[in-house]
């Protein structure tokens, strides 16, 4: 496609020459897979976030397969999931042999229900995964609460919210979960390529974590089932990945992480831009926003009127605005519409779901860049 202007993405990464200085430095290195890196990455991220660990990993997908398989979930086993997600949030369950339980979300902050959660619980169901959607944290207090009193391990999946907090506490700080996973994602907050890790409290939980990322295998002395043997001695303990991150890939994310604050500032000043724009306009809503938490902005969603969400969406992308949608319902996606059956309704995810459109967001842009979205967005939404 050509644009007569330069194309907006909704989303891209922001590097600069400190960011490309640090993967050259390992480059010159003698480690370029997991290695010293790695572990910088790791202290940086738990330090960031206020959890004792950070397990990074290949991606935010491997992320949440990983702290699924430590949470011990199995063929049998439920996990539920909000509707309002990207589809490897049901996946990760499913590559663990167990069946992701969809519910809808509260309509507003299109986050999982806490009722809706509450109400789908079964004797099978063993996690739950709160998805903090845009940037916005679920209702982890009521969340956590339910789950508390049910047993169930509480996995957020927070690649959304780098940066975010909630009640006073940072997400990925594990207040109320069991485990945090992140996703450096160019399109998220910190970028490694691909790129992901899961945070937590639990030593216990990092050492599976660990354990699982690299074969199932481990060299460490305190966890040898047989301490006679030599130096070059390891086990096979279990049927793991090789999920691990690179060192390149981890020294750019310890650059990029330096720069959050910067990024999230900016994310928050675009917010605003669209806010004051929008806040007025009753043909738009905007996504609630509850006092007692801090939004990252990964993403800045709007509803239009389902009617004209088609040619909005069109109106921009000619004008090379590059809109997006976030997200196709899980269950109304092939895959889930069949294991879910095509009767299943959830009416907040699916009103949501046909206004739906989510705006460029992203700290390389110009306040110029925002007000030619904003500007395209009322006449796309006046054209007949
Ligand atoms: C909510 C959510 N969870 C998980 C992921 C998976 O992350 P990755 O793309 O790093 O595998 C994404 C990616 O976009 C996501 O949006």
């Amino acid at each position: 496609m050509r644009f007569h202007m330069k194309p907006i993405p909704y989303g891209r990464q922001l590097l600069d020459a400190a960011d490309r200085a640090a993967v050259i430095r390992v480059l010159r290195s003698p480690w370029l897979t997991q290695g010293p890196d790695v572990v910088a990455f790791e202290d940086a991220l738990a330090a960031a976030c206020g959890a004792k660990h950070a397990v990074a990993c290949s991606n935010g997908t491997t992320a949440l397969h990983l702290a699924c398989v430590a949470a011990g979930l199995k063929p049998g086993d439920e996990a539920i999931v909000p509707a309002i997600t990207f589809a490897a949030t049901a996946n990760a369950a499913l590559y663990c042999g167990a069946e992701p339980v969809i519910v809808d979300v509260l309509p507003g902050t299109m986050t999982m229900d806490p009722a809706a959660f509450k109400k789908a619980i079964t004797r099978r169901t063993k996690v739950v995964l709160p998805v903090h959607f845009a940037g916005l944290p679920a209702d982890m207090a009521e969340i956590s609460r339910i789950a508390r009193a049910k047993g169930l391990i509480v996995i957020e999946d927070a690649a959304h919210a780098l940066g975010a907090s909630y009640q006073g506490k940072k997400v990925g700080s594990c207040d109320r979960s069991d485990m945090a996973i992140l996703s450096f994602h160019p399109v998220k907050h910190v970028a490694t390529g691909e790129g992901g890790a899961v945070l937590t409290n639990s030593k216990a939980l990092r050492d599976t974590l660990r354990l699982f990322r690299s074969h199932g295998i481990t060299r460490d002395p305190a966890l040898l089932e047989d301490k006679t043997q030599g130096g070059w001695y390891y086990e096979m303990q279990t049927l793991g990945f090789n999920y691990r991150l690179t060192d390149m890939q981890a020294a750019l994310g310890t650059s990029q992480l330096r720069k959050l604050p910067r990024f999230l500032k900016r994310r928050r000043q675009i917010a605003a831009l669209y806010t004051d724009a929008f806040g007025g306009d009753a043909r738009i809503k905007l996504q609630a926003f509850p006092a007692d938490r801090e939004h990252a902005w990964h993403l800045f969603t709007i509803q239009v009127p389902a009617a004209k969400r088609r040619a909005v969406y069109d109106f921009l992308h000619a004008r090379g605005i590059l809109a997006n949608v976030h997200y196709i319902p899980l269950h109304r996606l092939p895959f889930y519409k069949r294991r879910a059956g095509a009767k299943k309704r959830l009416p907040a995810a699916e009103a949501y779901y046909a206004g739906a459109l989510s705006l460029p967001m992203h700290a390389a842009l110009s306040d110029a860049d925002v007000r030619r979205v904003i500007a395209a967005v009322r006449q796309g939404l006046d054209a007949r």
